[in-house]
Formats: C-alpha cells, sequence, structure tokens
C-alpha cells in the first residue's frame, strides 16, 4: 500500500471515529481535498502532504490536527465556563473586601483579593497552558520538516502572480524584537514564523477564520474615499497577507501592497497569495518608515498592529500614513478599543489585561489602551470620524479623512 493511500485511510477512519465521538475530526477530514480551484498556477515547490480544505492547507499530520482540535476546545472552555468563573471569584473578593469590582479598583486591591484563590489561578493559568501548547505543537511539527518548509518559502519567493521584497540588512528596531502573545521566535526570529502564525492564530478564531472569514469581513468594512476612487491599497503590520488578499478580491482592478517588519511573515503572505493566484504585493519594510511616495495611496488599513507597538511608535506610523495617503484618502486602523467604547474598569477585566500583559508576553498592552490613537490621527493632520464602521473585533473605529 503506498504511503499516501495509507494516510488517506487513517484520515477516513479518523473521520468515522471523529463523527462518533462528536469531534470536529469527522467534519474536517470530510471536507478535505487534495487540489481545489484556489491554486495558483505558478507555483511548483508547493508543500502540502493533506491536501486542503477549500483554501485551508490542512495541517502536515493527523496528530497536530488532533491536538489543534483539542486545544480549540480547550480555549473555547477556558475564554468561556473558566474566565466567568474566574471573574465571580475576582468580584467576590473585592465585595468581601469592601470594594466595588465596577469602580475601577486599584491593581493592589485586585491582587490582594484573588491572592491563593485556586479558581482564578487555574483559569489564568489553563489560559497560559493552552496558549503555550497552541505555539508549541504547531511550532514543533513545522521545525520537524524545516528543510522542507524553507524550500518551499525559497521557491515561492520569486514565483507570481504578486511580488516580493525583503530587506534583510535593514536595522530591527528593539520595538519589534519581542516573542508578542509567547510566540516563540516572534515575528522577525524565527524563518518559519508565519507558518507559525497563520495556524496558531486559527486556535485563536476558534475555526471562524479557516476560510479567511474574519479577513474577508474586515476587507468589507474598510471605507472607500468619499469619491470612490479606489487605485492602490496599503495594509500595514499584514503578517500572513489575509487582509490583503481580501482587499485584492474586494477591489481586482486595484493595486494592494502589504508591509511587515517580519520577514518570515512577508515570504509566508506571499508564497500563500501565489498558492491562491491572488496578485498583492508584500514587503518587508516598517510601518513607521514606508517608503512609499508622498500622496500614493487611496486607502491605508491596519488590523491589530497598533496594540503591538509602543505608542510613540504608533504617533509616527499615524503621521507615515498621513504622507502617503493622497488628499481625500481614508485611513481606518482597526483594533481594540478604538471607537466609543474604552477599555473596562471591571476588576475581573482589569486583571484580565494585566496578565496578558504580564504573561502573555502583550508588550505594550497597558501603553496602548492609554494611547488617544484618535488624538494622534488629528494631530496628524487627519480629519477624524470617531464613530467608523464597524469591524470584526465588535467596536466602533476611529476614520481618519486626509483633508483635499
Ligand atoms: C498582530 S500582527 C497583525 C495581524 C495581521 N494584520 C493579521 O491580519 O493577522 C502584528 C504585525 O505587525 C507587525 N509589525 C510590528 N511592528 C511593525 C512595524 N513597526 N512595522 C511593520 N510591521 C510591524 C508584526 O511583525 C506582526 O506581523
Amino acid at each position: 500500500m503506498k504511503r499516501r493511500t495509507l494516510f488517506g485511510t487513517v484520515a477516513t477512519v479518523g473521520s468515522a471515529v471523529g463523527t462518533a465521538l462528536g469531534l470536529n475530526l469527522g467534519e474536517k477530514a470530510a471536507q478535505a481535498s487534495t487540489k481545489t480551484d484556489f491554486k495558483g498556477p505558478n507555483f511548483k515547490g508547493d508543500v502540502e502532504p493533506r491536501g486542503t480544505i477549500g483554501q485551508l492547507e490542512r495541517l502536515p499530520s493527523l496528530d497536530l490536527e488532533s491536538r489543534q482540535d483539542f486545544l480549540t476546545e480547550f480555549r473555547q472552555f477556558v475564554d468561556r465556563d473558566l474566565t466567568r468563573a474566574s471573574a465571580v471569584q475576582v468580584n467576590r473578593g473585592l465585595l468581601d473586601r469592601g470594594l466595588d469590582p465596577n469602580g475601577d479598583p486599584p491593581m493592589e486591591q485586585i491582587f490582594a483579593a484573588i491572592e491563593g484563590n485556586p479558581v482564578v489561578g487555574t483559569a489564568v493559568r489553563c489560559w497560559i497552558s493552552c496558549q503555550q501548547m497552541t505555539w508549541s505543537t504547531v511550532a514543533d511539527e513545522f521545525h520537524g520538516q524545516l528543510d522542507r518548509y524553507l524550500d518551499e518559502l525559497d521557491a515561492a519567493d520569486k514565483a507570481g502572480p504578486g511580488t516580493l521584497e525583503l530587506n534583510p540588512d535593514m536595522d530591527m528596531p528593539d520595538h519589534v524584537k519581542h516573542e508578542i502573545h509567547i510566540q516563540p521566535g516572534g515575528y522577525v526570529g524565527d524563518p518559519l514564523g508565519g507558518y507559525v502564525y497563520h495556524y496558531g492564530t486559527n486556535n485563536f478564531y476558534k475555526r471562524r477564520n479557516h476560510q479567511d472569514e474574519v479577513h474577508a469581513g474586515l476587507a468589507r468594512s474598510v471605507p472607500k474615499p468619499a469619491d470612490g476612487k479606489v487605485k492602490r491599497i496599503l495594509e500595514l503590520g499584514c503578517s500572513t497577507g489575509q487582509m490583503a488578499v481580501a482587499l485584492k478580491r474586494l477591489y481586482p482592478d486595484a493595486e494592494i501592497w502589504g508591509i511587515d517588519i517580519g520577514a518570515p511573515l512577508v515570504r509566508y503572505a506571499h508564497m500563500r497569495a501565489v498558492e491562491l493566484g491572488v496578485d498583492v504585493n508584500f514587503a518587508q519594510r516598517l510601518a513607521e518608515d514606508t517608503k512609499f511616495p508622498d500622496g500614493h495611496f487611496d486607502i491605508v488599513t491596519s488590523y491589530i498592529l497598533f496594540h503591538e507597538m509602543p505608542a510613540e511608535i504608533s504617533r509616527q506610523v499615524v503621521r507615515e500614513a498621513h504622507r502617503i495617503l493622497r488628499p481625500g484618502g481614508v485611513f481606518f486602523p482597526i483594533d481594540f478599543y478604538t471607537g466609543s467604547k474604552p477599555p473596562s474598569k471591571n476588576a475581573a477585566q482589569k486583571l484580565r489585561h494585566w496578565w496578558d500583559h504580564r504573561w502573555n508576553n502583550e508588550v505594550w498592552w497597558q501603553e496602548y489602551t492609554a494611547l488617544d490613537l484618535g488624538g494622534a490621527m488629528a494631530d496628524a493632520g487627519f480629519t477624524v470620524d470617531t464613530n467608523g464602521p464597524r469591524a470584526w473585533i465588535g467596536n466602533t473605529n476611529l476614520l481618519g479623512t486626509k483633508p483635499g
């Protein structure tokens, strides 16, 4: 029996067992196909041992897929049930001390109120463990085949449609050298960071983004300039390029650019766009120093970039976006709390944000939530609408228009 046949058999058996157990394995395996019409025509070195589900390449082993299925269920359980149980304990601890859990209690009082509480400790530990296991299982699998995936990236680098620009000699600013949300190697330190980010964040999206549904929705939420003219769009901090690809599908006649400081990210983004046959240009560049000419773009957008930057760099990025937009062009930065709803002052929420910063290595979370991004946009010269379109993260969003 050929290895490939054996693999197919295992997947089918896995499917039947998964269905019997009420797991998602069955659904996934049943939908799996080896090739789909999403394939781009020019990419010869594609590594895809288990075919695709729609436009998502399946994880390279059934074992990993199964682990990720478990971790997705685990994350749902932690985010919903354990987090709720923990919040009850936090609030009760504050009330026992005569403090209002919704009255913006100081962190010292929150720490004192939860000291030694096993429910709170277990909830946080489970979340962090889920995050660690999500990254490490994916990273271990791809790194176990390092040469194979490096060859895949190499083969795609020069393929089209679309272009890739890498800048191996550029100086990396300190602020990009962190392992944000404890992704091993971060965005710049692991040559397979794109694979790790894509499949790791699939866990974060809890199966809602396997076909880039989230990014397609984000792209649809990006407003056009008032005159309706859209020739060029830029996404800052594009990571694996999912939103840039979605923008190209929405605006097939426009030139689309995605830039990111992480070479592993833009390489993966380009490879994936090539596989999907979508014509996008990716470049390794800084959002605060894009190298594009003045007035070049009709739309500049970003998705969850700013909360991962120091506030001063965010201000520079906003000024850069203003410089490269044409008069009448729009800047639409999608991120947490960009609209009228500020972060909650509830004790459990404050604790959540604190440990996200402390243990999930969201390095600039506190700086970001203290930053007045709308104010920074107005300072840069934008006319700011604080009640812009809604995007996936469920907030109203800031919209800047460059006066024309
Ligand atoms: C949370 S990820 C963005 C997510 C991405 N837009 C998506 O759709 O998944 C933040 C990205 O911003 C990039 N980044 C951080 N600082 C940057 C900078 N100064 N210039 C360009 N990219 C940067 C990181 O490399 C990372 O890929």
